[in-house]
């Protein structure tokens, strides 16, 4: 009786990890790219998922053609091979609208986790979705196939999922956004390789939505929307879903076309302490990106933009609170988002279009702007906007000369001991730079007197 006792509450309390290995030809998928292997992945899957994970492999050399399936627990997703996504809404399931997406209901992600943890994507491989008549039908009518009235799907969507490892795989040609981690917890994501045809429409590279502790790193983008995009959530969905995505550490990147190094335009449950480190860009629409309007509410606080090197972008640095160009009347204080405490440093951009485009709110400046060591070199146009933004910048090492609206006179020392210059200039204020707390002595500046 006892014994029993113990057996039942071994398996039921302490489900064993079997770490089992699962090829998906294994379980009848023939990898020829023609014929449907969707069932044959979803039965390997399942498999995996009754012993509480394994090794799920997609073998080398082969091309399994599959509509969308759900990854669970303790699965390592081994593409060796190439998984290529048909072109038919029919090879995929329905889910209900996301707080990402507003009110439209939209296809399952072709690799999906929900309420999970412990997942690893990796394998060498490559998860081709094929996307071109997806983003015809976004693009121009989406009651058309295949999109048939439904929001695509994303190549990769983990969901409420904790500790997550994404390493060494080629997400080709999404439907959407490629790798879209919503509401995970502990992510770490290196050496993947995301690319779509520069015109391709909303294929974004790393959306970081509503999530915590993130490292993205060593890494390459080239496609057609924004490489990152650091978001929380849109307008009512977002603040009633409500997670400050926070903690967000992405370096070491690489990126070809894209629109930027973003953060929003969805941002309505917050985003906080973001640091972006050691990128180079070519070809962008922007660098660093940081968008909103009236009506999303929530705050981005304590971002820091250093070692950024641009070429050939159209707007070097753009951070607008208009971001939709249709006029928005002044809300009130739970829908209006906020900026403060954006950090550039170190950022060296050559051959833009434009320079500087910075447009804040009457009502919400962007606030406690600390700019230092930027270089714009043969830039076209190098004001296009400067607008209700305020802060500090540093006017011998920001070159040629500060945006116009910043009339900061900087004095300012990287220690973090502001005592010794109490009772000088104005007050001192602390200001996050570079991850750390400074110490800035501001003589004049807008918005902060
Ligand atoms: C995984 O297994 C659990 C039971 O252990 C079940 O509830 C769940 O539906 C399965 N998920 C999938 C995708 O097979
Ligand atoms: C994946 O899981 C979700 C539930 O989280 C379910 O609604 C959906 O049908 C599953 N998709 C597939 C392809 O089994
Ligand atoms: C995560 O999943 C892998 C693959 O099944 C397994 O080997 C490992 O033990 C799991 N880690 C934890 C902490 O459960
Ligand atoms: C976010 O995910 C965690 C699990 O990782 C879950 O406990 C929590 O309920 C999720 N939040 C929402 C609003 O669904
Ligand atoms: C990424 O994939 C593209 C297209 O296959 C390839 O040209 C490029 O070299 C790859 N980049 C990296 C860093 O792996
Ligand atoms: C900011 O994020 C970094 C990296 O995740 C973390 O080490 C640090 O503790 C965070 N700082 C604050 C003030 O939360
Ligand atoms: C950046 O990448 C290089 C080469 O992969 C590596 O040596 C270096 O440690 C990385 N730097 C950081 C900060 O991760
Ligand atoms: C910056 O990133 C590039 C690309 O990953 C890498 O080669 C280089 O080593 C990095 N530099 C530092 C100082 O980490
Ligand atoms: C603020 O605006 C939001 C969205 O328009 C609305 O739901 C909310 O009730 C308003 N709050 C106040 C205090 O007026
Ligand atoms: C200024 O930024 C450049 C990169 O644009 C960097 O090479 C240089 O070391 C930085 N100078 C200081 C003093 O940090
Ligand atoms: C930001 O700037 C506005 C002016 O638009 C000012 O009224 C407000 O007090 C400032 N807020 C902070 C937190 O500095
Ligand atoms: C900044 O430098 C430019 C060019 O050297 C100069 O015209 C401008 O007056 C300076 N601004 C401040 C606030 O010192």
């Amino acid at each position: 009786m006892l014994l029993h006792f113990i057996i039942f509450c071994s398996i039921s309390y302490f489900q064993q990890i079997h770490g089992q290995t699962y090829s998906v030809l294994q379980f009848g998928a023939i990898g020829n790219g023609k014929t449907d292997d969707t069932n044959a992945i979803r039965a390997t899957l399942a498999a995996a998922n009754n012993s509480n994970g394994g090794r799920v492999v997609f073998d080398s050399g082969y091309t399994f053609l599959s509509g969308c399936f759900n990854v669970t627990s303790n699965v390592i997703l081994d593409v060796r091979g190439t998984i290529l996504v048909p072109q038919n809404s029919s090879y995929f399931v329905p889910v209900p609208a996301l707080p990402w997406m507003g009110g439209i209901p939209g296809w399952q992600s072709i690799v999906r986790s929900y309420n999970a943890q412990n997942i690893t994507i990796t394998g060498g491989g490559v998860i081709d979705g094929q996307g071109s008549p997806w983003w015809d039908c976004a693009r121009n009518n989406l009651s058309l196939p295949p999109c048939n009235g439904f929001n695509r799907p994303n190549l990769v969507q983990l969901y409420n999922t904790i500790d997550v490892v994404v390493y060494n795989i080629h997400l080709k040609d999404s439907p959407m956004w490629n790798l879209h981690l919503a509401n995970t917890t502990n992510v770490h994501i290196y050496n993947v390789n995301i690319t779509a045809p520069s015109d391709s429409h909303n294929t974004d590279g790393y959306d970081i939505d509503c999530s915590v502790n993130m490292l993205l790193e060593n890494s390459f983008y080239n496609g057609g929307d924004d490489a990152i995009a650091v978001k929380s959530g849109i307008d009512y969905f977002g603040r009633t879903f409500g997670r400050t995505t926070a903690n967000v550490i992405i370096r070491n990147m690489t990126i070809g076309t894209s629109h930027g190094l973003s953060i929003g335009s969805e941002m309505s449950a917050g985003v906080r302490n973001v640091t972006f480190q050691n990128i180079t860009m070519n070809g962008s629409g922007a660098g660093p990106r940081i968008k909103s309007q009236r009506g999303r509410g929530g705050v981005v606080q304590d971002i820091t933009y250093q070692d950024i090197t641009l070429y050939n972008v159209d707007t070097a640095i753009d951070i607008t609170m208009n971001y939709s160009k249709k006029y928005i009347p002044p809300t009130n204080d739970t829908a209006t988002p906020k900026f403060i405490n954006i950090n550039i440093v170190n950022l060296h951009a050559e051959n833009s279009n434009y320079g500087w485009y910075l447009d804040g709110l009457p009502e919400s400046a962007v606030n406690n702007t600390f700019l230092s060591n930027i270089t714009l070199t043969n830039t076209k146009h190098l004001i296009q906007l400067c607008d209700y933004t305020y802060g500090i910048c540093d006017n011998s090492t920001v070159l040629p000369y500060c945006p116009t609206c910043i009339q900061a006179e900087p004095c300012v020392d990287m220690s973090s001991d502001c005592t010794q210059y109490l009772g000088q200039c104005s007050s001192p204020v602390y200001l996050f730079v570079e991850n750390r707390v400074i110490c800035a002595i501001l003589a004049k500046i807008v918005g902060l007197e």
